[in-house]
């Protein structure tokens, strides 16, 4: 029997321990009266072992939310309201997208957008900050500086990036002088770019931690619909095998990659959570995830 390559031991992020499945804050927009469904939902992501936590300054845009700092203030109330919960808790947000600009990574705007994230969550500092977009007009010099300037005032622990291409990474890493702590690129089932454009690559060599965002393609994949039918074919199939959802089997495909990526679980629904959970147990073997990649791009490998 070939072994698994599903790997559901934690990642280890700035000397934290962190599970293979994070909760994504980008949905958690429920209005500010909800705040013991929001406090439920957390609650629950804790105790199904996802203590990381990814949220951003500008999640609030989207899904009926009330626009920017939306989703972290939601997030600091739950902490307001159960302080206890913080030191379980490793968080992660990201700033740099300013609606309107679009990108703005210059020192006084990434300062004053970590400061403003601080104070919406309500704690001193964040585990893990992000820039979320590569801004097109920064150096990266000068990104460097002011990312190493908030971890040395204690702001930050971990410093990330999100959506940057390999080039953008390297570029940030030279003037860092050492690997960013976090990449965050999209990557599912239905979006294998990592695995060929060489963030994972990078990724591995640097020791750096990939958080897989949109693990469920935003929906597409439990849905069935905007993924290639053959697809949904073999990951229904597997999942039929192994007594599991095909969401799980998704999420399982992401934590099988060599790279160690997290997966950011993005359902707001404390049994899709749960369900998500089993990709934890679900054995994949190499002649699986073949199947899978070749069912995603539609041609067989050569
Ligand atoms: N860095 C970036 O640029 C970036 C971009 C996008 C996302 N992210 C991060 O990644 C996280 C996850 O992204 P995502 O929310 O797109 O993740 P996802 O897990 O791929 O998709 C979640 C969506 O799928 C739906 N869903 C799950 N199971 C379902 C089912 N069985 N039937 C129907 N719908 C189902 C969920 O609805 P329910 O809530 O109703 O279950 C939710 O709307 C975000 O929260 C954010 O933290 C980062």
């Amino acid at each position: 029997m070939e072994p698994t390559l599903v790997d559901p031991s934690p990642r280890s992020i700035a000397g934290r321990q962190v599970g293979p499945l994070a909760f994504g804050h980008w949905r958690f927009v429920g209005g500010d009266d909800a705040e013991a469904e929001a406090d439920a939902l957390i609650e629950a992501t804790l105790d199904l072992g996802m203590n990381l936590h990814d949220t951003a300054d500008v999640y609030g845009f989207d899904w009926g939310g009330e626009g920017m700092g939306h989703a972290e203030r939601r997030l600091g109330g739950v902490l307001a309201r159960h302080p206890e919960w913080r030191e379980r808790m490793v968080i992660a947000t990201k700033g740099g997208i300013l609606p309107g600009v679009p990108y703005d990574s210059s020192p006084a705007y990434l300062r004053m957008a970590c400061e403003d994230s601080l104070s919406r969550l309500g704690v001193d500092h964040v585990d893990v900050y992000l820039v979320h977009r590569p801004d097109l007009l920064g150096h990266p010099e000068q990104v460097a500086e002011t990312l190493v300037g908030l971890r040395g005032a204690g702001k930050i622990g971990a410093i990330g990036v999100s959506n940057h291409t390999l080039e953008q990474t390297r570029a940030l890493e030279a003037f860092l002088g050492e690997p960013v702590a976090v990449t965050q690129p999209e990557f599912s089932v239905a979006q294998l770019a990592p695995m060929r454009d060489g963030i994972f690559d990078h990724a591995m060599a640097g020791g750096t931690v990939p958080m897989a965002w949109s693990p469920l393609a935003g929906g597409r994949v439990p849905k069935g619909e905007g993924i290639p039918a053959p697809l949904v074919e073999v990951l229904d199939e597997l999942a039929g095998e192994r007594g599991v959802s095909r969401s799980a089997m998704a999420m399982a495909f992401v934590l099988a990659n060599p790279a160690r990526p997290i997966a950011i679980v993005g359902s707001q629904n404390v049994d899709r959570l749960e369900d998500a959970s089993t990709a934890r147990e679900v054995a994949l073997t190499r002649a699986d995830l073949y199947r899978i990649i070749e069912a995603s791009e539609g041609v067989p490998l050569p």
